[in-house]
């Protein structure tokens, strides 16, 4: 009755409401109100372990190592970034916001790695400080600024990445695939004309030339919400070829290869999520015969998952406050059911079109089910939680309904759209509640306005 896309601690209980790690999620309602994200953290857990453990199997089986970075921008704070990190995980962050979470969380330095494609020059000064892991260079130019950056604090040289566009058009939406040309990030492959090198090629000759900077590795990462995984093979093989070229150019083979994340997950039920085994297989095999057929030797590996962890951990919780029948011009009735959050919470189906499912969680109904639309309470009509759903034709306000699989990029893109305060995220373990992230409050609103 449960099972994906709910996270693996969810059940109903004899009443018929829905429980998480054995929390009524009534008696949650009661006591942290709605709308909350309620995250499963032995869920939370199990998928960090599961992907550590699936990819240091795969990539041990052909001789080499392999780093698990959890992506920090599909949810992050504190606590989720100790267990990720408890659990074997290294922290990958995009911002400086991002970073002091990380390290406010105890993650050491070394184990964070940083993006962005347009750092600050504090953001960068900061991870230099922090002795970061890697930086991931996006940008030719920024070759030049974390060189001064380490120049001018005279520190030791810093571990930087060079993040390639491998031309591989993969993941679940136009805006969050990120590896083909005509799009913000990384560095193309694709040589300039009149023989001048690609930009990655420029990039990485930049990166050598400097001393205050140590070529790491390449980095690629291709979309997100990729369900078929054909995709990271191609973009592996692509990033191996550079590596062997660079090091046939330069005699400098570059020890590590960051693959990115982006491994697609259910969000409806009977959606059939990427399996870390096989993709750690998968992509172990395409980096071992890549390497095999260039001669050249294996590289450190790393991945990024983030939604792949987090996303199946967490549903949100609203409470119903209107319900109203519209006929359609086709002669169906189809009720929209208001509930107490929208778009601020779950912005996903209004930006990308994303579907996802909802049920009643404070009981269960025997009535026959009707055509439903979730719908926010926000002032526009694109505030649509959940699209189509077959919801008992009885729900009424003051049932309470939960929506699966929100966990990533479900507060971390929420906003305080109409002034909305935005939910809190309260873990549950073991029968008991935490809270790891509180609710906004009208104060917290009220005191960033200066009058
Ligand atoms: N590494 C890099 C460099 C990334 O840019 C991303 C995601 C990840 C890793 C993690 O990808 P994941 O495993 O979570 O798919 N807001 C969008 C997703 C944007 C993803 C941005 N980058 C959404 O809600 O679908």
């Amino acid at each position: 009755m449960t099972g994906a896309p709910w996270s693996s601690g969810t059940t109903r209980l004899p009443d018929g409401a829905l429980a998480v790690a054995g929390v009524d999620l009534r008696a949650l309602a009661a006591q942290h109100g709605t709308p909350a994200y309620v995250l499963d953290e032995a869920d939370f857990r199990a998928r960090a372990r599961a992907y550590r453990s699936a990819f240091t199997a795969a990539f041990t089986a052909i001789g080499t190592d392999v780093d698990v970075y959890y992506a920090g921008k599909a949810f992050l704070s504190v606590a989720v970034a100790r267990w990720a990190h408890e659990e074997g995980l290294r922290v990958d962050t995009a911002t400086g916001g991002e970073l002091a979470i990380a390290l406010r969380a105890g993650v050491p330095g070394a184990d964070i790695g940083l993006h962005g494609n347009n750092k600050s020059d504090a953001e960068i000064t900061r991870a230099l400080e922090a002795g970061v892991g890697r930086l991931i260079v996006d940008s030719l130019g920024e070759v030049e600024r974390i060189a001064e950056a380490v120049r001018a604090r005279r520190g030791e040289p810093a571990p930087v990445m060079v993040r390639v566009t491998t031309g591989v058009h993969a993941g679940g939406h136009e805006y969050i695939s990120t590896a083909h040309e005509d799009q913000k990030f990384g560095l193309s492959l694709v040589p300039g004309p009149d023989g001048a090198p690609s930009p990655a090629v420029a990039a990485l000759r930049a990166v050598l030339a400097r001393p205050e900077l140590r070529l790491l590795g390449l980095h690629s990462h291709i979309g997100s919400q990729i369900l078929d995984p054909s995709g990271f093979e191609v973009a592996a093989r692509k990033v191996l070829r550079l590596r062997a070229e660079l090091a046939a150019e330069t005699g400098y083979l570059v020890p590590e290869v960051d693959l990115g994340g982006g491994y697609g997950i259910a969000y409806l039920p009977g959606d059939v999520p990427l399996d870390p085994d096989r993709i750690a297989k998968d992509m172990a095999a395409a980096v071992d015969a890549a390497c095999a057929e260039l001669g050249t030797a294996l590289p450190r590996v790393s991945v990024e998952p983030g939604r792949a962890i987090v996303g199946p951990t967490t549903c949100t919780l609203y409470t119903v406050g209107t319900v109203k029948p519209v006929t359609l011009d086709d002669g169906r009735v189809r009720t929209y059911v208001s509930v107490d959050g929208g778009m601020s919470d779950n912005l996903r189906p209004a930006l990308y079109g994303a579907q996802y499912h909802a049920e009643l969680a404070s009981r269960t109904s025997s009535a026959p089910l009707a055509l439903c639309r979730v719908v926010g309470k926000h002032c526009e009509s694109g505030d649509i939680v959940v699209h189509e759903v077959q919801l008992p034709a009885d729900v009424a306000p003051g049932d309470l309904l939960a929506v699966p699989a929100t966990g990533a990029y479900g507060r971390s893109m929420a906003s305080n759209y109409n002034q909305v305060p935005r939910p809190p995220v309260v873990a549950v373990t073991d029968g008991a509640t935490r809270v790891l992230v509180r609710r906004e409050t009208e104060d917290d609103l009220l005191a960033l306005d200066q009058g």
